[in-house]
């Protein structure tokens, strides 16, 4: 495996490589990110990962300045879970004059659930994402399904600049009580990781809730707020979504089964965590 820092470096290394799998990352590896660095290599060709910290999807009051840096584990790890090369840059090399032109993805998308709450991320994302695309010039993009909306926002960024790259969901891996694994997770005291446990949980009430309950979507919500509120988390949202665009389902889409997703955002402690469980067709009990 090489490390490499540069553009220029990066592209001579790729030339005549064919088609890469890409998976980029901000490094702080863990399970999760070493699955889609696998799921890569399973489509074919080469696998780059990236790592870099982006400070365009930070807001000032966010953890841009604590977020590990964490490089010489990382690429151990990469190295282990198959990775080609690992594309490095620092921040000079990626953003050497301000980056002012920036990528505005779609509001429907973009300015709901998490853009909400956190303003300007998924166009500091999509910024970020176009130029490490314009880098690595990949086939085959894995994201992972863990930041769910980021993989839906991604991938019409693609459909819309009809880049010729194919976006692939990873699935979501989770610790052995169900905590999904997530860089942010090492933030937590020993006390907040054994409660947050409660945010999958919390989700995975909500699935049943839509399977069997004859509650509306907004009562159940409320109840896993509250429930959240209870369990001592600080819950920006739990919000179930149709899968396919993120949209609120029509009484008509439950009633047609049409596949959603619950997720949720809450604070416990100083830490905000993120989670969704997808509500397949198949579980529904109709
Ligand atoms: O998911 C992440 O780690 C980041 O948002 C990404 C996609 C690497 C862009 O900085």
């Amino acid at each position: 495996m090489r490390t490499i820092h540069t553009i220029a470096d990066l592209r001579e290394a790729l030339a005549g490589c064919g088609s890469t799998s890409f998976v980029p990352t901000m490094g702080n590896l863990h399970d999760g990110h070493l699955a889609l660095v696998r799921e890569a290599g399973l489509q074919g060709g080469p696998v780059v990962a990236s790592i870099f910290v982006n400070r365009l999807q930070f807001a000032p009051h966010e953890d841009f300045d604590r977020y590990p840096r964490t490089l010489a584990r990382d690429c151990e790890l990469l190295e282990a879970a198959g990775c080609d090369i690992v594309f490095a840059p620092d921040e000079r090399e990626l953003y050497p004059q301000a980056q002012t032109y920036a990528v505005c993805p779609d509001p429907a998308l973009a300015d709901i659930l998490e853009g909400e709450f956190r303003p300007g991320f998924f166009g500091g994302v999509c910024t970020v994402v176009l130029k490490l695309f314009a880098c690595v010039q990949p086939a085959v993009a894995v994201f992972g399904k863990k930041d769910y909306q980021q993989w839906k926002v991604v991938g019409r960024m693609v459909e819309q600049f009809a880049l010729p790259i194919r976006i692939v969901g990873g699935e979501t891996v989770r610790a052995a009580d169900g905590l999904a694994l997530s860089s942010r997770n090492g933030y937590l005291d020993p006390g907040e990781r054994a409660r947050a446990v409660g945010l999958s949980q919390a989700l995975a009430r909500v699935r049943d809730a839509w399977n069997t309950a004859a509650l509306d979507a907004a009562a159940i919500e409320a109840a896993a707020m509250a429930e959240l509120r209870d369990g001592g988390w600080v819950p920006d949202y739990v919000s179930i979504r149709r899968q396919a665009d993120l949209a609120v389902p029509t009484l008509q889409d439950r009633a047609d089964g049409v596949p959603v997703v619950v997720l949720a955002a809450a604070r416990i402690g100083s830490t905000r965590l993120i989670d969704n469980i997808e509500v397949s067709v198949a579980a529904r009990q109709r």
